[in-house]
């Protein structure tokens, strides 16, 4: 198949377009804005370089004669990986979340009408789940009272998506990723943030006191659930999925599996829960099991080990 994967560049881009380069051809974009490090998605790039399957384009989702670039190449799929991500920085930055996430999937969609792509994968979130209290998060549970703007951001997207598979047929599936980890990962998230500074002896802030529970889940795990939605038959117009690991780790157990694997202890900096952040999330999985073949395997026991000599070795750190 064709593929069409936005933020090719980005931490899950580069691990879903290492998979699928496989078996199919990847045409990847990115904006390769400087939200964090630019260097790091230049070296993600630069791997995925080196795959005669895979062609990049530096774009903006937002594009509106993006379609008019591919009109020569039958698209089969496109993965819309591609946003504005982070909870905190919805706080302070709200319009690059509309633009990017929202104006983003309205664009990507009109493409695939324009250009009669027939299936329409996209990233959402556990965030959509915002003051849900029944436990485990379910697909079936009501998602309308999202608590940041990252997560209005993310339902707006599956709204969308809702619309379009109505109207035009297009096949549209969106996941609701639960935190993810792993090689390559995101500097602004709480695995690339406790490594870095406990390396460097600083304080790690610890939010909510550490009472808090997610539902950490290893990239490889997600990318298997990506392929499942990538080759999933049969009759439907619009599914979503949540793609969670299923078993919610205590903040603080995270926290002392990398201090064990770095050998340092953290120095704490116990805080209050921060605006927009949600206590616990844990996934209800049954119909990613059942119907995208999803089962994640990994522990953090692990992942984070892969993380941390990931971390060191891209880093350069002995
Ligand atoms: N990592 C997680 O734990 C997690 C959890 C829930 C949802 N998600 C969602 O999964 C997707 C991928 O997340 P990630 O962790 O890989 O993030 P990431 O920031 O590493 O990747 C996103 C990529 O998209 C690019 N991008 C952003 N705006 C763009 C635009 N307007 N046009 C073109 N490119 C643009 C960025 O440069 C970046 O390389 C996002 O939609 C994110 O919201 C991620």
């Amino acid at each position: 198949m064709n593929i069409l994967v936005t933020g090719a560049a980005g931490f899950i881009g580069l691990h879903t377009c290492l998979a699928l380069q496989a078996k199919h051809m990847i045409y990847g974009i990115d904006n390769l804005n400087d939200y964090y490090d630019v260097n790091l998605k230049k070296s993600r790039l630069k791997l995925l370089k080196k795959y005669k399957n895979f062609q990049f384009l530096k774009t903006d989702i937002q594009n509106k004669n993006l379609h008019n670039k591919f009109k020569r190449i039958k698209l089969d799929v496109i993965i819309n990986l591609a946003a504005q991500a982070g909870v905190r920085h919805s706080l302070k930055d709200p319009f690059s979340y509309i633009n990017s996430n929202v104006l983003g999937q309205i664009n990507l969609l009109e493409f695939a009408k324009k250009l009669n792509v027939k299936k329409f994968i996209y990233a959402s979130s556990s965030s959509v789940y915002g003051g849900n209290e029944k436990m485990p998060f379910s697909v079936k549970h009501r998602v309308d009272k999202p608590i940041s703007l990252y997560a209005a951001s993310k339902k707006s997207t599956e709204l969308l998506a809702e619309c379009y598979s109505h109207l035009f047929k297009i096949k549209c599936i969106g996941l609701r990723f639960f935190t993810v980890y792993g090689p390559w990962g995101r500097p602004d998230m709480a695995t690339f943030i406790f490594t870095k500074k406990i390396l460097e002896n600083k304080k790690i802030n610890i939010f909510n006191y550490g009472n808090m529970k997610r539902d950490f889940t290893y990239i490889d795990d997600i990318v298997k659930g990506i392929k499942g939605a990538v080759n999933l038959k049969g009759d439907y117009k619009h599914k979503i999925y949540n793609l969670g690991n299923n078993k919610p780790e205590d903040l603080k157990r995270f926290i002392s599996i990398i201090e064990k694997n770095l050998k340092i202890k953290a120095k704490r900096n116990l805080l209050p829960i921060q605006p927009g952040d949600v206590a616990k999330t844990s996934a209800n999985i049954d119909e990613s099991k059942r119907e995208l073949n999803f089962n994640p395997k990994t522990s953090i026991y692990e992942g984070i080990p892969k993380f941390i000599e990931w971390y060191k070795q891209y880093y350069k750190i002995k």
